[in-house]
């Protein structure tokens, strides 16, 4: 049983009847198609706001879209020290920046706190040019920003002139969990560029930069065909996102796995294992002892080690399809093992 990654599983049926459906008919290339049209009107109608959107194919490219579209190459980038664009992207944001530096920022279980936040910004200012604020929502940790969060960490953004990028890779799961409107943890707390996440979620092969201002959206259009991110048949990723966001299925799988976490967690918790940050959305990170992990891999587990919030740490991840059954049975192994 798989508890990797929520990039594990594939998509929905309504992804790939939207994909057919887009291969019935020969149309325009490179995002001039109906349905890349119908991306426009449709985000902007769920953001409350007009909305430029990006479908490109990775959360790698998206953050380095976003980023770039934002920050100068003598700029300097704020993040969490565990964020997923410091840790895990192999230089990205610099590259798709053109050089700017990520400066890490500290906080509890993955979230920044403002002090610190200004005070790296003092810190960084004869380096590089204070630039811009990157925040993930859903955190590495699997923990969510509050909006009040999210606002203290934009004030102190704002007081520096920086600009605000998200990285949305599982944004829909904070939304999900917060209750809000899209518009309330985007442009309305001052995002400026985001990269929304939906491989992890539903899509098949699906992500998108998004901006709420035109200028920006020009500056975006550029820098997606320079990185090679502007497919041909575009209309097959659009096709995806427009399912995706169409009848609510966004929110509806993220819930489903947010509540699949949510089970695991209190199951774990109440089988005595002590988790190394709150489940907030749909990732678990308990303290296992080395002999347990192992014996539950032996058992046919899949998960991976989470040393950054601790050596004894793993990471289980929930998605949208994840069962009951599965969940119980991971928890019932776990007080086996
Ligand atoms: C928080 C976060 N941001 C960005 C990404 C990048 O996504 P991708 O693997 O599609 O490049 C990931 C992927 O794991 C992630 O967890």
């Amino acid at each position: 049983m798989n508890f990797r990654s929520d990039n594990i599983l594939g998509c929905p049926p309504q992804i790939l009847e939207a994909i057919a459906k887009a291969n019935d008919a020969a149309t325009h290339p490179y995002g001039n198609d109906p349905i890349t049209a119908r991306l426009h009107p449709l985000v902007s109608d769920l953001f409350e706001h007009e909305t430029f959107v990006f479908p490109v194919s990775s959360g790698t490219a998206a953050n380095g879209l976003s980023l770039g579209a934002v920050t100068p190459p003598w700029g300097a980038i704020f993040c969490h020290s565990l964020a997923h664009i410091a840790r895990e992207e192999w230089c990205a944001p610099e590259f798709f920046t053109g050089g700017a530096r990520l400066v890490g920022v500290g906080g509890d279980h993955a979230k920044m706190s403002p002090t610190a936040l200004d005070e790296q910004i003092r810190l960084a200012r004869n380096a590089a040019k204070p630039a811009t604020l990157s925040i993930t929502q859903t955190t590495e940790a699997g923990t969510v920003y509050q909006m009040s969060e999210v606002a203290a960490l934009v004030e102190v953004a704002r007081r520096h002139a920086l600009s605000v990028q998200m990285d949305g890779a599982r944004f829909t799961n904070a939304l999900a969990a917060l209750g809000c409107a899209p518009a309330d943890l985007s442009w309305r707390l001052g995002v400026d560029a985001l990269a929304f996440g939906a491989t992890k979620n539903g899509t098949l092969t699906a992500e998108a930069v998004i901006v709420f201002n035109k200028d920006r959206a020009e500056e975006v259009a550029h820098r997606r065909k320079r990185a090679g991110q502007v497919s041909s048949k575009m209309r097959f990723l659009s096709a995806q996102l427009e399912a995706y966001l169409t009848g609510d299925l966004w929110l509806v799988n993220a819930r489903a796995a947010n509540r699949a976490a949510a089970r695991l967690g209190a199951g774990l918790v109440a089988a005595g294992f002590v988790l190394a940050a709150p489940v907030d959305a749909n990732l678990v990170f308990p303290r296992f002892t080395a002999e347990r992990t192992a014996m539950l891999r032996a058992a046919g587990f899949e998960f991976l080690d989470w040393p950054w919030l601790g050596d004894d740490v793993v990471r289980l991840v929930c998605g949208f399809s994840t069962t009951d059954e599965a969940v119980d049975h991971l928890i019932r192994a776990c007080g086996q093992a």
